[in-house]
This record gives structure tokens, C-alpha cells and sequence, in this order.
């Protein structure tokens, strides 16, 4: 299983890589704005995390874009960044059209906030490289994101879909712990919890 660490945070990227733990990075205009990044700055920083990262360390960028081709036209300029970005891609209609016109021209795209079996199958057929299913989300309103990364994996396992499962919205260790034995690929987590998983009272 592979560690992506969620964050902007360019010292925590530096170090989750000295310790050989890192294969990718996933971020986010919001992860940014916690750090005091502001939106119109964030394609200089995906930039500057793929210095950091290499060419071999995925970094995924989300567009903040509603419609089809402002999604389109912002995943273009972030894949010209470096070769190593994948366009991070909200799972809706208008994510599931950008995203097949993305994927059709090589850029890969990362369809993020999934929240459902369905929705996972719709993102890869659309072409999507990686599917995030959102674990915390779930459990905050009572459902089972686990189960939910677990099912993923089933199905895609099924159907020799080889479109990638993020373990994504981690909030804690007993989620890196079960989502670890669903077989999904990746798991993207914040780096409190990457420290957690190194931690422990004995
Ligand atoms: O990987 C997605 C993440 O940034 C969202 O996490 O904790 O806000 O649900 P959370």
C-alpha cells in the first residue's frame, strides 16, 4: 500500500520524504488557504510541491472550477506544470464530462469526493486514473466509509477496473488500519496521522 500525504505544507512534504514514506502528494486550494496560501497563487505552488516531490511522485491539484469547460481549461494549465500532476476532479456531472476529456488527451485526473459504489464505476469509465472515496465524510454523517473503500475495491477487482482507490478524508489511525485490509492501493492521509502510525506507547 502506498502513503500520499494530504497537505500544502512544504517542511511536512520535506519530511514525510526524508522518511521514504512519501508516493504522493494530494492538496487543495483549502489545504492551501491553511497555510495562508491564497487561490490565485496555487498553481505556483503545485509547483513548487513538484519540485520538492520529483517527477516520479504523483501530486494531485484540484480545480476549483463548476463547469465542464472551466474544469477543462484549469486542468490543462495544471497538467502543463509538471508531468507528474493529476487533476484533481469534484465527482459530479459536470467533473465526469472534464474528466473524459482530460483522460482522452493523457492528463491524469484524480475524481475526488466520492461517496458512492456507483459514482467510482461512472469515474472510471470516464477515465479517471484515480477514484477518492471520502472516509471521514461518511462516517460524520453516520454511513460507513470503510465499508464504502472496501466495496470500491470489490467491485473494481470484479470487473478488472484498474483505475486506482485513494483512501482519502483519513482522520485517524484505526481508518489507516482498516482501509489497509480492503487491498485498496492508496491511502492519502494528513500529516498528523502519518506521525501517528509511527507512534506507539511501547
Ligand atoms: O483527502 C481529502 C481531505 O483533504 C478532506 O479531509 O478531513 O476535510 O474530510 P476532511
Amino acid at each position: 500500500m502506498k502513503f500520499f500525504l494530504d497537505t500544502a505544507d512544504l517542511a511536512e512534504i520535506e519530511e514525510a520524504a526524508s522518511w521514504g514514506a512519501l508516493a504522493g502528494v494530494t492538496t487543495n486550494p483549502s489545504l492551501y488557504a491553511r497555510i495562508g496560501g491564497k487561490l490565485d497563487d496555487f498553481h505556483n505552488h503545485i509547483k513548487r510541491i513538484c519540485d520538492i516531490v520529483g517527477p516520479d511522485c504523483p501530486v494531485s491539484a484540484e480545480s476549483v472550477a463548476m463547469n465542464r469547460d472551466e474544469i477543462i481549461a484549469d486542468g490543462r494549465e495544471l497538467a502543463d506544470i509538471a508531468p507528474n500532476v493529476v487533476v484533481k476532479v469534484p465527482t459530479m456531472v459536470e467533473g465526469l464530462a472534464a474528466t473524459h476529456t482530460l483522460a482522452a488527451e493523457g492528463i491524469p485526473v484524480n475524481m475526488t469526493l466520492c461517496f458512492s459504489v456507483p459514482q467510482a464505476l461512472l469515474a472510471a469509465r470516464a477515465g479517471a486514473r484515480y477514484i477518492s472515496p471520502f472516509i471521514g465524510r461518511l462516517d460524520d454523517i453516520g454511513e460507513n466509509g470503510v465499508q464504502l473503500v472496501e466495496n470500491i475495491v470489490k467491485a473494481f477487482k470484479l470487473y478488472g477496473i484498474t483505475t486506482e482507490v485513494i483512501a482519502a478524508s483519513i482522520r485517524n489511525l484505526e481508518h489507516v488500519e482498516k482501509v489497509m485490509l480492503t487491498g485498496c492501493q492508496i491511502a492519502t492521509i494528513p500529516t498528523k496521522v502519518l506521525e501517528q502510525m509511527i507512534i506507539h506507547p511501547l
